[in-house]
Formats: structure tokens, C-alpha cells, sequence
């Protein structure tokens, strides 16, 4: 039975129950044994792939190019149960191997915030650590981080029994209400082509593929099945697809993942100028792509570049099975292109050693190394916007009015395909929708891991009361006699889902205004997946960024605010002041029927988030790039070192009376006749109280560039470039001057 798809995956996802133990450092299987006796395992990854395919049957490439959901869509409810294929670990997506010529299945499970499991539903009880957001994640503005978290990420699906991580989420924070960006990385190419590569590299070291996604221009939720994304094609190349190409440079992904939307008028997975253009010929591309769930619409996707259908009961028909074999025999796809589709695939998985250190669940499974990852993610991620002397909270026997939040709970995550059961405790749900049925991805889900438990143990000697925060009124009575004052605030984010707006839900502004009129101690941590309006801003003392901060989050916000743990989180995004400052003070179609065709415009073009707000000459509650710290540096000294390749180097200095982690950001100010904003390099060091340490940033020319669309080039113009250091895109010294000659890059 087949359902025509309706819903993005984040309701229909899954795996099972894998068979037992086998660590990384596992013999080859049987099936394994098979193939290394034909083909040297030796032999590079190419030449083997070659000499496999070119023994395959038709019915076996075939096998390899229709994905299954892997899970009984059933168990999640509103769909018609229909048991998952003999293989399927209860994730979502499996693709049968080729046993006979050790090819291995694919066992594909979400993703970035840990190993998926929605809703606790794909495999009841099945714990895996629960990261911190992909946005919290890039604050830490640390490639080395993201690396060693996707590292971690990636050894527990290996240990969970999974080859194929799919992720992680390149797309730009183009639109701030777009309900997924908890899961992306910033507003920025630069900052999310390095972060999002790093983490590829150490997701793939685990012998396991990452599928970086959605390809591309996939900025928001609602319709985005029907969504026509339009933008100019400079414009596109010098925002998010620059994104998507530095990650693909920097970590090399087994896999790319087309999106549900199309752009500029044709799907994605079924477009040749993205996915055979851009992606394989002019990037090089040499994986698979495969398609979101439910975005494949025809055999005449594959030759388009698609090598892939995923998910393929929700779509109409399992077309890359069937179908594309007529469309073979009819001579409408080559069988060279089935070949080359079959051979990517089958290269990627040598590459990898996907057959060689073969994926398996592993009992018992040790929490404990991504636990620890977790933390330190958090540690790092989370943004002190503000701190007018307040914190760290220093006085040890303070009377402290906790409230909001469910701070007493624990932390809140973000929705959908991305959910995982934790491994340190219960879920608390607000159960706002039914939580048998679809819309129940929309409930507020908070992991165990309570910040006012932490601090209650972290300050014995302090009196620390918690008011949920429910009435204005008992929330300014149980503020007026403390100390201090810590306000939780949040506002959930899911998949399938835009907010309306960037408000703060169910009257927390009001509460704020509340508490802050009894209390001129307030210090309030916001915990989201997107940009929110603060209009409070100006009436509380300190100001926290804590995103959704993972099941170690709980802990790390406690450090934070009591100074264990010195901030160094810069903002991924911008924190605007008005819905008037974006370049749709509404959100585009909203309201609009589900399933309505709906275009929209990117005006903006790849003037995205600060550069948007530069160029309309507005400015922002917090820049991009902003975050303080218990210590001050001082960024000085630059010198250029060399420009061609560009290098500029600098000096920091912690000028304060503690350790901490500096951020220092180079951002290009001026070419040849145009003022501009770009983010041309970032740094993050370690740097002791009164220590000065030197950094170096290597600018990549196409930062400078602009992609000129009828050449098919980006050009570096002859002439005078100014660059500035910062602490932030709003905080910039004085310009350095550099000259440069013309280049002329291929795309
Ligand atoms: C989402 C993907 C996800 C896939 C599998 C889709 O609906 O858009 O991000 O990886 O489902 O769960």
C-alpha cells in the first residue's frame, strides 16, 4: 500500500531493533568476505567500485536506488501501518546492500542533535545522547568542536548500528521564523561551510556517511513542498550554495540530500543545472545524492542527477525501481547513467570503509563519551548578550527567584526528525496537541537536565525559589525580595513548522516587563532555535543566548551563570529589533492553503541576516558574531602577510583578570567603489588573563568575489579592499587597507 505524500518526514520517520554487538574494530562480515575475495580490499576505492558495478544486475543497481521509510509508518500515527522491509533498523531510511559482491545496506538515521528516535516511538526506550542544537553548536565558532562533535555524533550511530547520518543542514538562516534552523548552522556561508564541514569530517571518520542537506534554498517549512524559491543566480552562488561548497571542500560528504522545494522554477531533485552543473561537474561532487523523503516524482529524476530515492512508500510510486528500469529499456535513461549512479554510491561505501568496519548495534552502549561532548557544546555555544556587572551571580548566600522556563525540568529541544530520547532521563511534554497524532511534534519537549537543580547544588549556601512563571503577578511577588532574579524564557521550534512571527509565546514578554518593574536585578536566558525579539532588552541587567542546549544544557547554564564556566559563544545570527528590520516584515504565504503552489522572492539576495541589516542601514539588538565574557581581549596588530593567497594576521589579548576563549572576526568592509559587510575569517583561542596570542585568517578570494552568472566565474576586481577585525559584525577597528590585482575563479 502507498501513500501520496503529504507531510515532510518529521511525522513519518524510524529504525528497529539492530542484531548484536560488533565495535568498530569489527572483522568484515561474511558478505564482506565475499567481495574481498573478488576485489582486494586494498584496491582504491574507485577501481573497486568499478570492477563491483560492472558485475552487477540491472535488478541489483536497482536495489541500490530505492530508499524505504524504515520504520512502520503506523507506530507514528496517522498513517496506515505497513511493516518497514526485512533489514530496516527502525530509522529513517533503509536501502538493501548487495550481500553477494559485499556491498552493504544503508542503514540512514537522523541526525544532528543525535541519534533520531521521534518522538521515542521508531524504538521505545532507545536512548542516544542528546546534542546540543546545530545552531548552539556554530556559536562556539569552532571548526575543531564541530569536528570532534560530529565525531562523537557519528560513533554513536556506528554504535547504534547506522552507516548513514543524514545530515548534517547547510541551509542559511535566510529566514528567521523558519521553523528548522535550530538544525543549520548561521546566517552566514563562511561560518556554516567551515563548521558544516568539519563536522562531515568527523561524522565520516567514524565510517559512516554524512548527507549534507537540503540542497538547496530550503528556508522554510510550511508549503515548502510546493514552494517555487527564486533568486538570482550570483546572489545564490555567493550565499548559501558558497555554503554547500565549502562544506563539500572541507569535509567531502558521501551524500547530498535535495530538498522538497524547487528553485527558480524546477525541483531540486529533478533539477540537471544543480545537481549535474553545479554539484558534480563544477564541484566535483563525486557521491550520491539522494532525495529528501518524499520529494522524488518520477524515473525522469535520475536524469536530472538524482541517484537516489529516498523514503520511497510516501512518494507515489517507488519510481527508481519499476519505472526507471522501463525508462532504461525504453532508452529514456542510459545505462551508463545507471551505472554511474550505482558506482557512486558503491565508491562512496569503500571510500568510507562503510563495508570494512560494517556498522552494529553495540550492548552495552556507553553513554558516557557523548554526554561529555554534549556538555562541552553547551559549554561553548552559549551567548552572554548583556551583563551589566551581574553575573557571575557572585554573592554565595543570595536569595535567587528562579523562575520560568521549567527551569525545575530541565531544557528545552527543538522538533522533529532531529528528536532524540535522551540518555539521562524523561522527557517532560507539554501536552498541548494530542500526543497519538501528527501535530504532536508541535509540543514543547524539555530534556532532563534542570538548571535550577544544578544551581541549587552548585550554591548550597543560596536561597533558591522556582515560580513557574504561569501569571505575571506571582512571578513579580516571588521576584521583589531576591537578590537576584533568573528568568527562563523560550520559545519551541519544529520541523514542518514556521513561527508566525519572532515573538516570544504565551505572554513571557509580558512577564519580563513584570518582573524586571519588581526587580532591578533580572538576569534572563532565553532558550531558542531562532532569532527573538527582546523588547525588554534595556530594562534587565544580563541577558543569556543558551539555544536549545541538549541534555547536558541544564549543567552548562549553571556554570555559566555562576562563573565556573567563563562564556565564549558568539551569535550564530542576528537578534533584530523589529519584524521591520527583515526583508519581510510578514512572513511570505502565510495562511496559505496546504499544498497551494506558493513562489517566493529572495529580494534580499545573498544579502542575508547582518548584511541585510548593513546594507539597509539598519542596526540590530545584537550583532552577528556578538558574545561576551567574564574577561576583556583586545584585538590589535594586524598585519597582511601575504595576498595572493590573502593572509592577514593579528593579535590577541586577554586584557581581564581571567581565562577565557576569544572569537576574533576579520570581515571584509569595502571593495573597489562598494561598501560592504562579509565575514572573511573567525577564530576561537584560548587565550590565559594577561596573555597575548597571534591568529591568522586566510581569506578565500571568492569572499572578496562577486559570481559573475553570464561568465560563469567569480571575480576578484582590480583595486583597493578594506577589512576591519572585530569583536562582532557591529564592533569592527580600523580598516586595513589591501590591494589587490584581478583573479578569476572557476565556479
Ligand atoms: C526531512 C529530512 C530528514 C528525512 C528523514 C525529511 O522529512 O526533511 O531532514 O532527514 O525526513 O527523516
Amino acid at each position: 500500500m502507498r501513500w501520496s505524500h503529504s507531510l515532510s518526514l518529521a511525522a513519518l520517520v524510524a529504525t528497529m531493533v539492530a542484531p548484536a554487538a560488533v565495535g568498530k574494530e569489527a572483522k568484515p562480515s561474511s558478505a564482506n568476505n565475499v567481495s574481498s575475495a573478488e576485489v582486494p580490499a586494498g584496491a582504491n576505492p574507485q577501481e573497486r567500485a568499478l570492477r563491483t558495478v560492472s558485475q552487477m544486475s540491472v535488478d541489483e543497481m536497482l536495489r541500490l536506488f530505492v530508499g524505504h521509510v524504515g520504520i512502520d509508518l503506523g507506530v507514528l500515527g496517522g498513517m496506515p501501518g505497513v511493516p518497514p522491509p526485512a533489514g530496516s533498523r527502525n530509522s529513517a531510511g533503509f536501502v538493501p546492500g548487495v550481500e553477494r559482491l559485499g556491498v552493504p545496506p544503508l542503514w540512514e538515521t537522523d541526525a544532528m542533535l543525535g541519534v533520531g528516535n521521534l518522538r521515542d516511538k521508531m524504538r521505545p526506550g532507545d536512548t542516544a545522547t542528546a546534542f546540543p542544537s546545530t545552531l548552539l553548536l556554530a556559536a562556539s565558532f569552532d571548526p575543531d568542536l564541530a569536528d570532534r562533535t560530529g565525531s562523537a555524533l557519528g560513533s554513536e550511530a556506528h554504535r547504534k548500528g547506522y552507516n548513514v547520518l543524514l545530515g548534517p543542514g547547510l541551509n542559511q538562516l535566510r529566514e528567521p521564523r523558519n521553523g528548522r534552523n535550530f538544525e543549520y548552522f548561521s546566517e552566514d556561508p563562511l561560518l556554516t561551510g567551515l563548521m558544516g564541514g568539519a563536522m562531515i569530517r568527523g561524522i565520516q571518520s567514524q565510517h559512516v556517511v554524512a548527507a549534507a542537506k537540503h540542497f538547496a534554498l530550503n528556508s522554510t517549512q510550511v508549503n515548502q513542498n510546493t514552494l517555487d524559491a527564486r533568486i538570482d543566480e550570483g546572489a545564490l552562488r555567493e550565499s548559501e550554495l558558497l555554503a554547500f561548497q565549502i562544506a563539500l571542500e572541507q569535509g567531502r560528504p558521501g551524500s547530498v540530500m535535495c530538498s522538497y522545494n524547487a528553485l527558480n522554477g524546477t525541483p531540486t531533485c529533478n533539477s540537471p543545472w544543480l545537481l549535474e552543473t553545479v554539484l558534480k561537474k563544477q564541484w566535483k561532487f563525486d557521491g550520491w545524492v539522494m532525495s529528501d523523503w518524499g520529494a522524488t516524482k518520477g524515473a525522469d529524476f535520475a536524469n536530472s542527477g538524482l541517484d537516489q530515492q529516498s523514503g520511497s512508500e510516501i512518494d507515489a510510486e517507488p519510481w527508481f525501481a519499476d519505472a526507471l528500469r522501463q525508462s532504461v529499456q525504453k532508452g529514456q535513461t542510459s545505462k551508463r547513467r545507471l551505472r554511474d549512479m550505482a558506482l557512486r554510491i558503491v565508491r562512496t561505501q569503500f571510500r568510507l570503509g562503510l563495508d570494512r568496519f560494517p556498522a552494529a548495534r553495540t550492548e552495552p552502549f556507553d553513554p558516557e563519551p557523548g554526554a561529555r561532548m554534549a556538555l562541552e557544546v553547551a559549554r561553548r555555544g552559549i551567548v552572554l548578550l548583556k551583563n551589566n556587572g551581574i553575573l557571575p551571580l557572585h554573592q554565595p548566600e543570595a536569595i535567587i527567584s528562579a523562575i520560568g522556563g521549567f527551569a525545575d525540568r530541565g531544557v528545552l529541544r527543538g522538533s522533529g526528525s532531529s528528536e532524540v530520547t535522551p540518555t539521562n532521563g524523561k522527557l517532560f511534554v507539554m501536552p498541548a496537541f494530542d500526543e497519538q497524532g501528527y501535530e504532536a511534534v508541535r509540543n514543547p519537549t524539555f530534556l532532563p537536565s534542570s538548571p535550577v537543580k544544578v544551581l541549587r547544588e552548585k550554591l548550597p549556601l543560596a536561597m533558591i525559589s522556582y515560580d513557574p512563571g504561569m501569571g505575571a503577578k506571582d512571578a513579580a511577588l516571588a521576584a521583589r525580595n531576591a537578590d537576584t532574579v533568573l528568568l527562563f524564557l523560550w520559545r519551541h521550534e519544529t520541523e514542518t513548522r514556521d513561527s508566525p512571527d519572532m515573538r516570544l509565546p504565551l505572554g513571557q514578554n509580558e512577564l519580563v516587563e513584570a518582573v524586571a518593574a519588581a526587580n532591578p536585578n533580572v538576569v534572563v536566558i532565553v532558550q531558542s532555535g531562532n532569532p527573538v525579539l527582546m523588547p525588554w532588552a534595556d530594562k534587565v541587567k544580563g541577558i543569556v543566548w543558551a539555544g536549545f542546549p541538549g541534555q547536558e544544557g541544564g549543567k552548562a547554564i549553571a556554570e555559566i551563570l555562576t562563573g565556573e564556566v567563563n562564556p565564549s559563544g558568539h551569535l550564530p545570527f542576528s537578534l533584530f529589533r523589529s519584524h521591520e528590520q527583515l526583508p519581510f516584515p510578514e512572513l511570505p504565504n502565510q495562511g496559505v492553503a496546504f499544498f497551494k503552489p506558493v513562489t517566493v522572492n529572495y529580494k534580499e539576495g545573498a544579502d542575508v541576516g547582518y548584511r541585510w541589516l548593513a546594507k539597509s542601514g539598519q542596526s540590530p539588538l545584537f550583532p552577528f558574531g556578538h558574545g561576551l565574557s567574564y574577561t576583556t581581549f583586545d584585538i590589535a596588530n594586524p598585519s597582511v602577510g601575504a595576498v595572493k593567497p590573502l593572509r592577514i594576521s593579528a593579535v590577541v589579548r586577554n586584557t581581564g583578570g581571567k581565562a577565557g576563549r576569544a572569537v576574533p572576526q576579520l570581515y571584509l568592509t569595502q571593495t573597489p567603489g562598494e561598501q560592504t559587510i562579509k565575514l572573511a575569517g573567525f577564530a576561537s583561542v584560548l587565550v590565559e588573563a594577561g596573555e597575548s596570542k597571534s591568529v591568522q585568517f586566510d581569506v578565500d578570494p571568492r569572499i572578496l568575489a562577486n559570481y559573475d552568472a553570464a561568465k560563469g566565474k567569480w571575480v576578484v576586481r582590480a583595486g583597493s579592499y578594506n577589512f576591519a577585525l572585530g569583536k562582532s559584525a557591529g564592533e569592527l577597528g580600523p580598516a586595513i587597507k589591501v590591494d589587490m590585482q584581478t583573479i578569476t575563479l572557476d565556479p
